[in-house]
């Protein structure tokens, strides 16, 4: 079930093409803006690195379903499918704020009045296949785990990752952040 960072690399690249949800970007483009975003902001390489691969999932989901578009009508729980393909790949600090990423969104409407208002149509309409917004215990328990802030930086970039035609650097710019994170080649 592992996955290698050459196996990575082509899932990205070969899946890539799918749409981004609703949105009017590729999976590619809305992975390359959020990690942009991250290594801007002067994020760790860990962050990056989770920034770049937080929706791997849902380009799992799609090779694993021979989909070529993520439908919004269920949950796919996208957070959580490429886990286990990269746990032997990668240290918490990757993994962590990609498990998490979701549950950000969910803490941060909670926390943050004009955070949902922000949100895109998608997102919101996701949002409660997601669970809905958090209710002051689960942030609480939410945020006290580790790379938690993390994550919800990372939720950050996600959502502003999705801007039709920016141009960013493209995948072999992150070269040098997979070597670095990768606990294995
Ligand atoms: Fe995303």
């Amino acid at each position: 079930m592992s996955l290698t960072l050459p196996e990575v690399l082509t899932l990205l690249q070969r899946r890539g093409q799918n749409q981004y949800g609703m949105e009017a970007i590729n999976q590619l483009e809305h992975a390359l803006q959020c990690a942009d975003l991250a290594e801007k902001a002067g994020e760790t390489p860990e962050t990056v690195v989770a920034s770049l691969l937080h929706d791997l999932g849902h380009l799992l989901a799609a090779e694993r379903d021979g989909s070529k578009e993520h439908t919004t009508e269920h949950d796919d729980l996208h957070q959580y499918i490429a886990l286990p393909f990269i746990r032997n790949l990668f240290p918490d600090a990757v993994l962590e704020p990609i498990r998490m990423h979701v549950d950000a969104k969910r803490y941060l409407c909670l926390i943050d009045p004009g955070y949902w208002a922000d949100l895109s149509p998608a997102s919101k309409h996701s949002l409660e296949q997601q669970g809905g917004v958090f209710s002051e215990a689960e942030a609480e328990a939410f945020i006290s785990q580790p790379f938690a802030t993390e994550a919800v930086r990372l939720r950050r970039y996600d959502d502003l990752a999705k801007v039709p035609a920016k141009v960013v650097p493209d995948l072999s710019h992150y070269n040098a952040h997979l070597q670095q994170v990768a606990l294995t080649a």
